[in-house]
């Protein structure tokens, strides 16, 4: 479980990401954070692996606190939770299985990876995760040498080959099309299912957020102003989020082209 307890998050230059975050987000759940841009989703995405420090407040995973984790306490919580963007962050000149090697780097020693030489587990780890999200034949192609929606697969299966236990992806579909959009949820969908994987994801589109929550969180300038199944996300509770009506700019589509 992942708990959030009178988190605030105030940044350097006293912009204020997170105002006072009570929340629970049990194992394996598949989590949508809406709100508008600048709402706060990425920084509560971030404070999760302590990319960004919190200034008030604790967070727990599993009942241990990340927030007071250093050293190898933090390294052994990094690894257990896997990063998805929007811009797919690979080594675009590094072939795909490389890439998705990477997702193995915290378990050994750094001079080990440094030379490439990761063990014969790793390797069929890694061609494994590839096979679950169907690129297995793109191995050693260049992760440049994919679409947009191969290389986000990638950076699944780089997620799996971690063997992480939570999944955060920020904004993983923004930059891609409607059909590689569904592709990439359904992957990560199925992976949340297969492995009861906790995912955490930001999405800008209702009508995705409602295809593919359990359980939606909405902020609104840096609050928590809905926590609660996707059953009870309705319209009014999607305008209260967003601060207006929902319109046209919050849908990736009439539904026809993604069903
Ligand atoms: N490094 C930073 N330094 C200062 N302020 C920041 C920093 N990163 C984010 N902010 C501010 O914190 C607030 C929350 O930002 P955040 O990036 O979490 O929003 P978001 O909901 O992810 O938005 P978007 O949908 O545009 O990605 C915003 O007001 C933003 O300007
Ligand atoms: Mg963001």
């Amino acid at each position: 479980m992942i708990e959030f307890k009178n988190v605030t998050k105030v940044y350097p230059n006293g912009t204020v990401g997170l105002k006072n975050i009570n929340v629970k987000i049990e194992d394996g759940e598949f989590i949508v954070i809406v709100g508008l841009s600048g709402a706060g989703k990425s920084t509560f995405l971030r404070c999760i692996n302590r990319l960004h420090d919190i200034t008030e407040g604790e967070i727990f995973i599993d009942g241990k606190s990340i927030t007071a984790a250093s050293g190898k306490e933090l390294r052994e919580f990094r690894r257990n939770i896997g990063m998805i963007f929007q811009n797919f962050n690979l080594v675009t000149r590094s072939t795909v299985l490389r890439n998705v090697l990477s997702g193995r780097v915290g378990y050994h020693s750094t001079i080990r990876t440094l030379f490439g030489a990761f063990p014969k587990e790793d390797l069929e780890l890694a061609m494994k995760a590839l096979d679950r999200v169907n690129i297995k034949e793109k191995a050693y192609s260049r992760a440049d040498e994919l679409s947009g929606g191969q290389q986000q697969r990638v950076s699944i299966a780089r997620a799996l080959a971690q063997e992480a236990k939570i999944i955060l992806a920020d904004e993983p579909v923004a930059s891609l099309d409607p059909i590689t959009t569904i592709q990439v949820m359904e992957d990560l969908k199925k992976i949340n299912r297969e492995f009861h994987i906790t995912t955490v994801v930001n999405l800008h589109h209702i009508d995705l957020t409602r295809k593919y929550a359990e359980h939606i969180l909405g902020f609104r300038a840096g609050e928590l102003v809905f926590d609660g199944p996707i059953e009870a996300a309705t319209d009014e509770v999607f305008a209260e989020i967003y601060g207006r009506p929902i319109g046209k700019d919050e849908m990736i589509g009439e539904g026809e082209d993604y069903e």
